[in-house]
This record gives structure tokens, sequence and C-alpha cells, in this order.
């Protein structure tokens, strides 16, 4: 079978597993916001990487259920949430016509969007490098996408770190019967297996690391390179909704946002 055709295998297997985790997907803390506290703190690590809305042309790629899009939204930016599933882009449009926020949710693949070249001032995404199939071409495809000067923030994780003290929280949490039978996303096993199926065979199947991620934006031409390891304000808001360990391993976790310009 040949490299092409591999790939549109995973590529289909991951559109599903999150079609399929769509209805969910705002229950947990950590998806979905619940709290002003959150908003703001999200705020915040927009503003700082990214700066004030001002009109500016923003696309969110892999918006989800439309998350950080309504924080761009919020923000001031004139905003495109972009999606390839389509039961995510119809939560996303539900919350939209609810908040009445005028974002434009379109399907498309966040590797080659098919939207044109140096248009948009800004683009973001969260929790979208981790499963990407080819990284550096989607960063490149992102250089092109974006006018000059224009801004890229990543916000991402490594899933698959295991070291000691992540090991160790969930040992201690598995005695309080906090991860039985449905994990803490509510996914049962099936979609657990799908999960690490699909781990197994992306690009960052060790995990992906902001180094990493740095590393190939400094190769595509990316400047101003800034990178935010602590996520700290965030994690303590998220806190209540996330119960005791599972704030504790997120606050061991790798976590990063990193943003950086086109020259
Ligand atoms: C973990 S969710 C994150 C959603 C949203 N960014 C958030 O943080 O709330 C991952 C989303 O990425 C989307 N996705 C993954 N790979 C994609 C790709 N190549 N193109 C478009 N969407 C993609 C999935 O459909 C899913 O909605």
């Amino acid at each position: 079978m040949s490299e092409a055709r591999n790939n549109y295998k995973l590529r289909d297997e991951i559109k599903d597993y999150w079609s399929l985790r769509a209805e969910k997907f705002d229950l947990s803390a950590g998806h979905e916001i619940f709290t002003q506290s959150e908003r703001d703190a999200w705020y915040q690590l927009i503003t700082e990487h990214i700066g004030a809305g001002k009109g500016r042309k923003a696309l969110d790629l892999a918006s989800g259920t439309g998350v950080i899009s309504h924080l761009l939204f919020d923000l001031g930016f004139q905003t495109t949430g972009l999606d390839w599933s389509e039961t995510m882009l119809a939560k996303a449009r539900e919350k939209s016509e609810i908040r009445k926020s005028d974002i434009k949710f379109i399907i498309g693949d966040a590797e080659n969007t098919m939207q044109p070249l140096g248009t948009f001032e800004v683009i973001t995404m969260r929790h979208l490098v981790w499963t990407l199939v080819d990284p550096k071409a989607a960063m490149q495809h992102w250089f092109d996408l974006l006018q000059s000067g224009g801004k890229l923030l990543i916000v991402d994780g490594n899933f698959k770190q295991a070291d000691w003290r992540r090991k160790l929280i969930k040992m201690v949490a598995s005695l309080f019967s906090m991860f039985e039978g449905k994990d803490r996303h509510g996914r049962d096993a099936q979609m657990m297996k799908t999960h690490n199926h699909i781990l197994q065979r992306v690009y960052f199947n060790q995990g992906v690391t902001s180094v990493a991620v740095v590393e190939m934006l400094t190769d595509i031409g990316f400047k101003d390179i800034s990178v935010q390891t602590d996520l700290s304000t965030i994690h303590r808001a998220q806190a209540k909704g996330l119960g005791f360990f599972k704030f504790l391993d997120r606050s061991v976790q790798h976590r990063f946002a990193i943003s950086a310009s086109k020259p």
C-alpha cells in the first residue's frame, strides 16, 4: 500500500474519531470554558502572544466546537473556524447562533485548507499539532496562508509524556477509582483503543514537544518565536472542574503556547 494511501486512511480515522467525540466534547473542563477566571486567563494568553483583535482576520484551525474561535471573536478578531468534522462544526455553529457571534465555520483540512494564501493576519490552533500527519508541510502551509507580519499561535501538549510524576499521579488516582472504565473525557474502552491506535501512527507518536515545534517553525522561516510552558494560570482556573488528580496531572504535563511571526 502506498504512503499516500496509508496517510489517507489515518486522516479518515482521526476525523471519524473526533466526530464521535463531538457530542460530549464540551462537557469536559479543559475543553469548554466554565468560569470567567478561565476565560480571562485565555484572553490574557492570546493577547500576550498575538495582540488585540482590532478586526484582524483570524483563522482558528481545528476549531472543534469553537471554544478558541469564540475567544478570538470576543477579543475583536474577524474569525473563521475551520475543522474537518461535520459534527464538531455543527456544535460550533449551534453555539455561535446562541452567542450571536458572527464567526464563519467552514469545513476543511488544517494541513491543506484550500484558503487563499497570504490573506490571514492571525492563525491559531489548540490541540491540533499532536495529531498532524505531516506537521512540517502543515506549518509551511500556515506560513503561506499568513500575510507578511502575520502571527501564528499554537497551544498544545505532550499527551504521551509518561514520566514518574504522571505515573505516580495515575496510580494514586486509580486507587481512588478516578480512572474506572471510562477515562476523564468519558471515552469508553473502544474509543481509548482508537485513540491509542491513532497516536501510534501520527508523526509525533512519541509526543509533541515545544522544542520540536520551534525547530520546525525556525526551519520554515518563522521569526520572533516565543515559547510559554507555564500555563498554570489557566490550569488553576480549570482546577475545580478538573478535580484534584486531573489538575495535578495537568500541572506536571509538558503543555505549551508558542507564537511566531511571518517576516
Ligand atoms: C482536541 S480537538 C480541539 C478542538 C479545539 N481546537 C479546542 O481546543 O477546543 C481536535 C479537533 O481537531 C480537528 N482536527 C484534527 N485534525 C484536523 C485536520 N487535519 N484538519 C481539520 N481539523 C482537524 C478534529 O476534528 C477536532 O475537532
